[in-house]
């Protein structure tokens, strides 16, 4: 269990249960659902969010629906696709247990970060004096460090020694620990956590010259004439500057801690196989990956190589990422479970007359359904019966043709006992369908909707 769990696990009584199903059948009051979409909101906790995420929804919108489930304080509230934590931390100032997982280890250490205590943020900056002063011995620059994808050797080697620093102060003394897997994540201390993200926030500074035009995407340096250089006290300096905004942003916003008695809990983990007990959750709110092309790799590669992922183990990550533009070599094909409006899909893209529809999209597209039917179907296995599952997704195009994942999930869910309870469509002005220009020429009026789907989990027969 990992050390900063805040409490033994809240047990849940018969009568809570009769509480939640009650509520389930009458209290359920969509008419409060907020825009998820995260630019949209104005409330303060938001435009103080610590790591503004592209893929990321609102906490104005986590709250609303957690006003409109009705469940009672320690009911176990899960995201699968956890990303930034904005389910887990909202949940949690909810008084709910939450679990939140994400295959993306960068993003684990950005959801934990949010759970620093309002007790610990006046230490903050001198702990952030203490990491920079550190002296951490490394023998030669090493030319292999995923960081010089950008910065050179010896800038690579002072970021590297500040992140071995924060590594040996705060989680592991005696020896270096690779926050590569489950177990060495669960060592990770908010307070840890933290300092990770103020690097990864001195990592995204010196490289922003590097981001496309796409946001999600970054490229990588070509020669070492165009790679990054700065001085250890420039580096030093930023750090400590970014502590010091994240501390004060992190002031309005963190929790108090010793009123708490809930409990949270985020996991490295492949939504397709949750490490969960079958019925052991009461709600999901969640937004999977969305089907418009943003690899979630390169959009926090910089994070990944801050953590010293980089070369293979970057590749593995990115093919295993639900959504990835990546194709692997197990190939699916189209399934009836999927339902009539994937097969539709799936048939019309794979007839489309534009180079690679019946090969590399085609693949890629299977992959990806492939992955949000396993998914979704863990989803259902988790959840105890009558529990809500709440899905924000945004619908897409294949060149002309109209992908409406809302749709697609909906039949997907019927066939794994989720079914629909209600619907709400936003405009969503921002999207993946906005920014490739490229699209622009099959289509001129596409319209990009962002659905809300609520489905309960019904008895399995
Ligand atoms: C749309 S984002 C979620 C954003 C989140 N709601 C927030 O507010 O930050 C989807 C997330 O799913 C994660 N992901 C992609 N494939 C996954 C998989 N197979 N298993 C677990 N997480 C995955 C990505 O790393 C990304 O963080």
């Amino acid at each position: 269990m990992a050390r900063w769990r805040l409490r033994s696990k809240v047990e849940f009584r018969s009568e809570s249960l009769t509480t939640l199903l009650r509520c389930e059948k009458t209290l359920l009051d969509y008419s409060q659902i907020a825009n998820p979409k995260r630019h949209l909101d104005l409330s303060q906790s938001d435009s103080r969010k610590l790591f503004p995420y592209y893929a990321g929804f609102s906490s104005a919108f986590v709250e609303s629906t957690l006003d409109s489930i009705c469940l009672p304080a320690g009911a176990k509230i899960f995201d699968p696709w956890n990303g930034s934590g904005t389910t887990t931390t909202a949940a949690f100032k909810r008084g709910f247990d939450v679990v939140g997982s994400d295959l993306n280890p960068a993003m684990i250490l950005v959801a934990k970060a949010a759970f620093v205590s309002k007790l610990d943020i006046e230490s903050l900056v001198p702990i952030a004096h203490s990491i920079a002063k550190k002296n951490i011995t490394l023998s030669i620059a090493n030319p292999t460090d995923p960081l010089c994808n950008w910065l050179e050797k010896n800038t690579a080697q002072i970021i590297r020694k500040l992140e071995i620093s924060i590594n040996r102060i705060l989680i592991s003394p005696s020896s270096y620990l690779q926050l590569h897997s489950t177990e060495a994540l669960q060592k990770v201390t908010p307070l840890a956590a933290f300092f990770y993200l103020a690097l990864f926030k001195v990592m995204r500074q010196l490289t922003q010259t590097f981001v496309a035009s796409n946001p999600t995407w970054i490229k990588t340096s070509k020669s070492n004439e165009t790679k990054i250089a700065a001085t250890k006290k420039f580096i030093n300096e930023l750090f400590i500057k970014e502590v010091e905004l994240l501390s004060f942003q992190h002031m309005q916003v963190a929790l108090q801690h010793e009123k708490r008695t809930n409990n949270v809990e985020l996991l490295l983990s492949n939504a397709e196989n949750l490490p969960l007990e079958c019925g052991s959750v009461d709600a999901i709110i969640t937004s999977p990956p969305y089907c418009t092309r943003i690899d979630y790799a390169i959009a926090t590669y910089v994070e990944l190589a801050t953590l010293g992922i980089g070369g293979e183990s970057f590749s593995n990550l990115r093919r295993s990422l639900t959504g990835s533009s990546t194709v692997s070599s197990v190939h699916s094909e189209i399934k009836e479970q999927w339902g009539e409006e994937c097969g539709t899909f799936l048939n019309a893209l794979q007839k489309h007359p534009s180079k690679a529809s019946s090969t590399y999209y085609l693949k890629n597209h299977l992959q990806y359904f492939e992955s949000l039917y396993k998914s979704l179907s863990e989803a259902s296995r988790v959840m105890r019966t009558g529990a809500p599952c709440v899905l924000v997704v945004q619908n897409s195009y294949y060149k002309e043709i109209r992908n409406d994942i809302a749709k697609i999930i909906i039949e997907m869910a019927n066939s794994i006992s989720l079914k629909l309870t209600h619907q709400a469509d936003f405009s969503a002005s921002r999207s993946m369908v906005d920014l490739n220009k490229n699209s622009k020429k099959y289509i001129s009026n596409r319209s990009t909707i962002e659905s809300v789907i609520f489905l309960a989990k019904e008895p399995s027969i």
